[in-house]
């Protein structure tokens, strides 16, 4: 483990239970939160210690319930000293394919409402698959390039699917999986029914790969609730195998998971 931020011990100030899990060779820097609140506070933490410390940082970031919290107290600190955000760069993990920017149910709305609109963030330092783009596969290549051209993901934090998926990698994703569209599982759609009250949610995506998530230098995985309660301990148990994708975490050298 490189970074300092990662060794420190939340425990004194967020009551986390902190430890180093070992499974085969490989770790995992694990905290437990006993509240949604005391896990958001902490991610924040890491969030905003991580664009003090690089202003350039190119970051991978989730959509979802889950990072709400974290985004919330994120955009209550910048709006205090508003140039948090002047040179970051931000590449989201997905976007519902076959939907446009304007859609109210895209993850680029989403982003907007609970981020972007907030903080002082250049827009062309934003990157979200676009859902619309004519050759969705060209897309998809595009996105792995910006990627590239930004020198790749400095930390990522990542939501956690009731299934074990990341991003949108469903279960039996390779993990040298790079950004490319895929079917939705019916789960997933089911999960995600809110953001498209009254209407079909999309069937394929665009996502991140597991091996591009995997290229990030750090990550944050946050997990929280009843809903997640047994990927939570799948992840937890140390087997990796790619029916469980969040389970490709444990090769990564510094991931640190973050659950309540
Ligand atoms: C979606 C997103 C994932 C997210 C997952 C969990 O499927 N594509 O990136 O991690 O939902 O969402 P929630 O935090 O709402 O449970």
């Amino acid at each position: 483990m490189q970074n300092s931020e990662f060794r420190i011990r939340s425990g004194a100030i967020l009551h986390s239970e902190f430890c180093i899990l070992h499974s085969a060779g490989l770790a995992v820097i694990w905290e437990s939160f006993p509240t949604y609140d005391a896990l958001s506070a902490r991610a924040a933490q890491l969030f905003l210690t991580a664009i003090r410390e690089q202003p350039n940082i190119a970051l991978g970031l989730p959509t979802g319930r889950t990072p709400l919290g974290m985004y919330e107290r994120v955009v209550a600190e910048c709006s205090r000293q508003y140039h948090c955000f002047r040179d970051v760069v931000t590449f989201n993990l997905d976007e519902y394919a076959g939907i446009s920017c304007e859609h109210p149910g895209s993850y680029c709305t989403f982003m907007k409402r609970v981020l972007f609109d907030h903080v002082d963030v250049d827009p062309r330092n934003t990157h979200i698959p676009d859902g619309a783009a004519g050759d969705l596969d060209a897309e998809c290549a595009r996105y792995e390039g910006d990627i590239t051209a930004a020198a790749g993901l400095g930390l990522t934090f990542l939501g956690l699917g009731s299934n074990g998926h990341i991003a949108f990698n469903e279960p039996g994703t390779p993990w040298t999986s790079r950004t490319r569209v895929v079917e939705l599982t019916a789960s997933t759609r089911a999960a995600n029914a809110a953001l498209f009250p009254g209407q079909e949610v999309p069937t394929h995506a665009i996502t991140m790969g597991i091996g591009t998530i995997l290229d990030s230098k750090r990550i944050v995985l946050l997990a929280s609730g009843e809903r997640k309660r047994e990927a939570i301990e799948r992840l937890r148990s140390g087997v990796s195998t790619e029916g469980f994708p969040a389970s490709a975490l444990w090769t990564h050298e510094e991931c640190l998971v973050l659950s309540s």
